[in-house]
């Protein structure tokens, strides 16, 4: 089989971004019984039009405006000018391509990334995530069953459980798998060659990726939120390929409000879509886009509901003044994990909010953005 065919094949039976091939696709509906705090804040959070993270029902909309190769690839200028060279010195040794790690905010391009490196290299692609990967022995099994240069992704790599990361070094470093047989006294370790292969991990949280995991990877790409005028050329190539018709104001008014992330830019394009084509005449232009995200509550920060609620209980209700996250939990009726998971980040690195070691505070440009005039907090 050509390895193009071979690609076909195996991304075929790949299941979509985040989800495991073959036999491990079980294990995630096993994990949903009793779900941690952070998974329901996660699946919270993934519910609204500005989450970075994709909705479940999202993955199959996002396969369709997938880069599929560098050149495709917009933005992250640097990163993608070093894997260039990675990916042309490694064909040219007609050798596998350095394990690589993507490290970065949801939604910024990680999974998309792993296809191209498998796409340019012209070889097979396995995906499976961290969680999924339960016990050793499912690791052993999607190792021994790739093709010399297939490119296997991991994602959500930190979350991966010791024993099966274990199990990664000896792969990484020599091909190697070392597998335990048998049990007590006369339990013995048989060691395995594997194909040369590349391992692509993605994490959202590079802190969590220990140390000799991370040294084991050649090269560490950090993704970092784009441009507005990035994002604009990405709204327009994914409109092109939904076959919708947009004027440049109407990608710029979609780029602002997208948080820096493509995947909210390319659901907040969707949403746009439906809106002009039941309420406009299908053309998205900086009117119908404005007034579109206006309906869906996307603000000209990209800012939601919930989050100019965050906002507003801190300037109005409490007049500037420190509030404590359960408070402010309870005062917009979401759960701490979910105010500090989901909405902080953004609305702190906007410089709309502060923590303080009183509690969070609203930020000199939160009055500004709610259009109201500052309090002294000392007032009171
Ligand atoms: N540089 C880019 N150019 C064009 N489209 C992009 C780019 N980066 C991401 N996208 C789009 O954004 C969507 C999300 O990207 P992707 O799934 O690769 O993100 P991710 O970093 O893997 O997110 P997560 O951390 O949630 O797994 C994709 O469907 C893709 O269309
Ligand atoms: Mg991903």
């Amino acid at each position: 089989m050509t390895p193009d065919a071979r690609r076909e094949v195996l991304e075929g039976r790949g299941a979509p971004d985040g989800e495991a091939g073959g036999v491990h696709g079980g294990d995630r509906s096993a994990r949903s019984v009793s779900p941690p705090a952070r998974e329901v804040a996660d699946r919270e959070a993934a519910a609204r039009e500005v989450a970075a993270e994709a909705e479940p029902a999202e993955e199959l909309d996002e396969a369709g405006l997938r880069p599929r190769t560098l050149a495709e690839f917009v933005g992250q200028r640097q990163l993608t000018e070093h894997l260039q060279i990675v990916i042309e010195a490694a064909r040219r040794r007609r050798q596998p391509v350095d394990h690589l790690l993507f490290a970065g905010p949801p939604g910024l391009g990680k999974t998309s990334l792993s296809g191209i490196v498998a796409a340019e290299m012209g070889v097979g692609l396995r995906i499976t995530a961290g969680p999924v990967l339960v016990r050793a022995g499912d690791l052993a099994a999607l190792l021994t069953d790739l093709q010399e240069g297939d490119v296997l992704f991991i994602d959500e790599i930190h979350r991966l459980n010791r024993a099966v990361e274990e199990i990664l070094y000896p792969a990484m470093e020599d091909f190697k798998l070392d597998i335990l047989i048998g049990k007590g006294p006369t339990a013995r370790s048989i060691r395995l060659d594997l194909p040369r292969f590349t391992l692509v991990g993605a994490t959202t949280r590079t802190g969590l990726v220990t140390g000799p995991l991370r040294d084991r990877f050649g090269f560490v790409g950090r993704l970092d939120l784009y441009d507005v005028d990035e994002l604009r050329s990405i709204v327009e190539r994914s409109a092109g390929i939904l076959g919708v018709p947009i004027d440049a104001e109407g990608a710029l008014r979609i780029a602002e409000r997208s948080r820096g992330t493509p995947r909210i830019a390319n659901r907040l394009l969707r949403r746009v879509r439906d809106f002009v084509e039941v309420r406009a005449e299908g053309a998205i232009t900086g009117a119908s886009a404005v007034t579109g995200l206006e309906l869906f509550g996307v603000d000209t920060l990209g800012l939601d509901k919930v989050d100019r609620a965050i906002l507003d209980v801190l300037c109005r209700r409490f007049a500037g003044r420190a509030v404590g996250l359960t408070t402010l939990a309870q005062c917009i009726g979401e759960e701490p994990s979910t105010v500090e998971d989901a909405y902080e980040p953004y609305l702190l690195q906007q410089g709309l909010l502060q923590r303080t070691v009183r509690g969070r505070m609203a930020a000199p440009r939160a009055w500004a953005h709610l259009g109201i005039t500052p309090v002294d907090p000392g007032l009171f």
